[in-house]
């Protein structure tokens, strides 16, 4: 029991640390981004497991990703160059909104076809040579974007956030959650 309630105070600090929720989705965006990987380079999958993966890819990288960019271009801007921020900070935050753009640009590629697959309007051998260049790029880019906002953004913003900036970050990432159900 004692180890019950000590394991759900842990979760309850976490839920709260706007940095672990940011990181949360970092493992989330690196898993399906290999997944979009995976379900092309897997040959001789199961059509309905191509579908599936597709499905959760498309799902992902449409509704939960676009989330996860506006808390970091709203909130985590904002909060961040309040403190007026030593210039590689500033230069950090500059990549990280114009990448914001570039990969909003390559899901604008990726998206219908991942949607074709998850219907079986597609077949994976007949996509995969145009897939996988913009796929690998896209993932090549997320390599370089999360690595970015971790070690210079993140850090920064965990080292130097007060109490109520890290309490209204929390509140933006969860109310944008909120207002996304339907
Ligand atoms: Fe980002
Ligand atoms: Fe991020």
């Amino acid at each position: 029991m004692l180890v019950r309630i000590r394991k759900r105070g842990v979760q309850m600090e976490k839920a709260d640390d706007p940095f672990a929720l940011l990181g949360a989705c970092h493992e989330r965006i690196r898993s399906f981004s290999a997944l979009a990987l995976r379900m092309l380079h897997a040959r001789g999958a199961a059509p309905e497991d191509v579908a599936d993966a597709a499905g959760r890819v498309h799902l992902y990288f449409t509704v939960g990703l676009p989330l996860h960019a506006a808390d970091e271009d709203a909130e985590l801007t904002e909060l961040i160059q309040s403190l007026v921020p030593p210039d590689p900070v500033s230069r950090a935050l500059d990549a990280m909104q114009r990448e914001h753009r570039e990969i909003e640009a390559w899901l604008e590629v990726l998206a219908p076809t991942w949607a074709g697959l998850a219907t079986g309007a597609l077949d994976v051998e007949g996509v995969r040579a145009a897939t996988l260049p913009p796929t690998e790029a896209l993932a090549r880019l997320f390599d370089r974007h999360l690595l970015n906002e971790e070690s210079v953004i993140f850090e920064f913003g965990r080292e130097n956030l007060d109490a109520d900036a890290l309490a209204a970050l929390t509140g933006g990432i969860r109310a944008r959650r909120q207002s996304s159900q339907p």
